[in-house]
């Protein structure tokens, strides 16, 4: 079969990193992200590299009626999808009382709402198929709340349950879904987030997108459910189960703090 991965957040970091694995692979692509010059320039060197289909949607994903314009697109030019990465995403530093509104709004819509749609619109073709693999990029953030990013902590726990509950459900159809959880990583999410000076970033040595991409792609070819980048990320995910929520909660805003 002809193999076709959709990419939200194509333009830079994490789903750019992806987006050159599939193509690597051969697997033919749709660029998603708002930033045309930037995926136009990408499509330009896949394409000439590996000879591989590339198409390029501008769209805003935090806009509701672009997540069924792609679909729609892919209907128009008769092209199955094989591989639904949902990697689009942002976050915002800061005291939830003092943050803007219309930037949470945006937030949930991208993090949660186009992610969960895009799935809802692509997992019936794939049932039929008998194939299809989901890459549901969460985050470390999701295992516990997250003050001074209460928002994107909630959006990113959203993504690791929903990803997690429809794997079970979608068991023996083909189709697998992978969340993966990194933690803080080199990109260009630090910046848009305002979270330069926080604790969990500033002066460290962050793993690059390239290498949180190459574990999310093999995990999601494995089928893995569930997948954590990093050994120190790993155990702190996991031992939060067993620590007291109050103290998480300090924790949390001590590592995060300026
Ligand atoms: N970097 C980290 O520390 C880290 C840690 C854990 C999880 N993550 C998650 O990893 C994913 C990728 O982030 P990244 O680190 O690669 O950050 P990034 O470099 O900022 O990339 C974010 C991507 O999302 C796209 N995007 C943002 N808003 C959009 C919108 N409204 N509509 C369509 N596309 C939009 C951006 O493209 P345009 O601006 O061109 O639209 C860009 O391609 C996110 O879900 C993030 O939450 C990141």
């Amino acid at each position: 079969m002809k193999q076709t991965a959709l990419i939200t957040g194509a333009s830079s970091g994490i789903g750019l990193e992806l987006a050159k694995l599939f193509a690597q692979n051969k697997q033919n692509l749709i660029l998603v992200a708002r930033s045309t010059d930037k995926l136009t320039q990408l499509s330009n060197d896949l394409k000439s590299k590996y000879g591989i289909d590339v198409h390029v949607l501008s769209k805003d994903l935090s806009n509701y009626n672009a997540v069924k314009e792609i679909f729609d697109y892919t209907k128009q030019q008769n092209i199955s999808i094989t591989h639904l990465v949902n990697n689009a995403g942002f976050g915002d530093f800061g005291f939830f009382i003092e943050s803007n509104w219309a930037k949470q709004e945006q937030m949930i819509n991208l993090n949660i709402t186009a992610l969960t749609y895009l799935t809802h619109l692509f997992l019936p073709e794939m049932k039929n198929n008998k194939f299809g693999k989901v890459l549901n990029v969460a985050s470390t953030a999701a295992f516990q709340p997250g003050p001074t990013m209460s928002v994107y902590y909630a959006t990113k726990a959203y993504v690791l349950h929903f990803s997690e509950a429809i794997a079970n459900e979608l068991e023996g159809t083909g189709i697998t879904v992978t969340a993966l959880c990194p933690g803080a990583t080199e990109s260009g999410f630090q910046t848009l987030a305002a979270m330069e000076e926080s604790k969990l970033v500033k002066g460290k040595k962050l793993p690059t997108s390239e290498e949180v991409a190459q574990y999310g792609y093999r995990a999601m070819n494995k089928g893995k459910k569930v997948v954590i980048h990093g050994v120190m990320n790993y155990i702190m995910a996991n031992s939060i189960r067993f620590t007291p929520r109050a103290l998480v909660l300090k924790v949390v805003r001590a590592m995060q703090d300026k």
